[in-house]
């Protein structure tokens, strides 16, 4: 597939066909996150491969959870009815995990000091999601939960941060998206 195809044509689906994914598909995201840019190439992330439905099953107990105590807070209508099911019927799930002490040299910043492997991690997440959409597959960057949360479920020390839950599977069907013209947000220093 088209680079560019890949990049416009992919979509967030949260709506998941049974069936599996097969180990060779999943290899072959995992091996373009591992690909991806990060600072002092320090490759901030691990990943978590999920496909017990037990661990999926607790992972969307935990999230619901989030998702009651988000709209609580923040009185969002959409957050009252969002359903989350794709959880549990995506076929496998990916944790990427950040190493928050892979930063590279942006430890030293004033500003912004930190954030590296956060950056690098989110790389990661992108190229896999477009290698999934290049492999007839869906995805979906999940983020409603407490880390220490997903840290419990998933064994992971103190130390680690779950920067997503990519859900990957067959897709259902997948709304369109839509964007705001990039000449509005582009400046040209020329
Ligand atoms: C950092 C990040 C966190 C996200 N978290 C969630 C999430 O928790 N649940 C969800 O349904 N979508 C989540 N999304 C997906 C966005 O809602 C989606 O990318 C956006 O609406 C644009 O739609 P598109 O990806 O189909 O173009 C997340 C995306 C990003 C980049």
């Amino acid at each position: 597939m088209d680079v560019f195809d890949a990049i416009i044509g992919r979509r967030s689906c949260r709506k998941f066909l049974p069936g599996a994914v097969s180990d060779a598909d999943i290899e072959k995201i995992l091996e373009a996150g591992n690909w991806a840019p990060s600072p002092a190439n320090q490759q901030p992330w691990e990943f978590v491969v999920i496909t017990d439905p037990g661990i999926k099953a607790r992972i969307f107990t935990e999230s619901e959870a989030c998702r009651k105590k988000l709209f609580e807070r923040s009185g969002w209508k959409w957050l009252e009815k969002f359903s989350i099911d794709f959880v549990k019927e995506a076929a496998v799930i990916v944790a990427v995990v950040g190493d928050p002490r892979k930063s590279g040299a942006d430890m030293f910043l004033d500003e912004g000091a930190g954030r590296g492997y956060l950056e690098g991690c989110s790389a990661a997440v992108q190229n896999m999601m477009l290698a999934a959409h290049a492999l007839g597959l869906g995805s979906l960057w999940f983020s409603l939960f407490e880390a220490a949360a997903v840290r419990q479920v998933l064994g992971l020390d103190a130390g680690k941060d779950p920067v997503a839950l990519l859900c990957i599977g067959r897709p259902g069907t997948v709304p369109a998206s839509k964007r705001k013209d990039f000449r509005e947000k582009t400046t040209y220093l020329r």
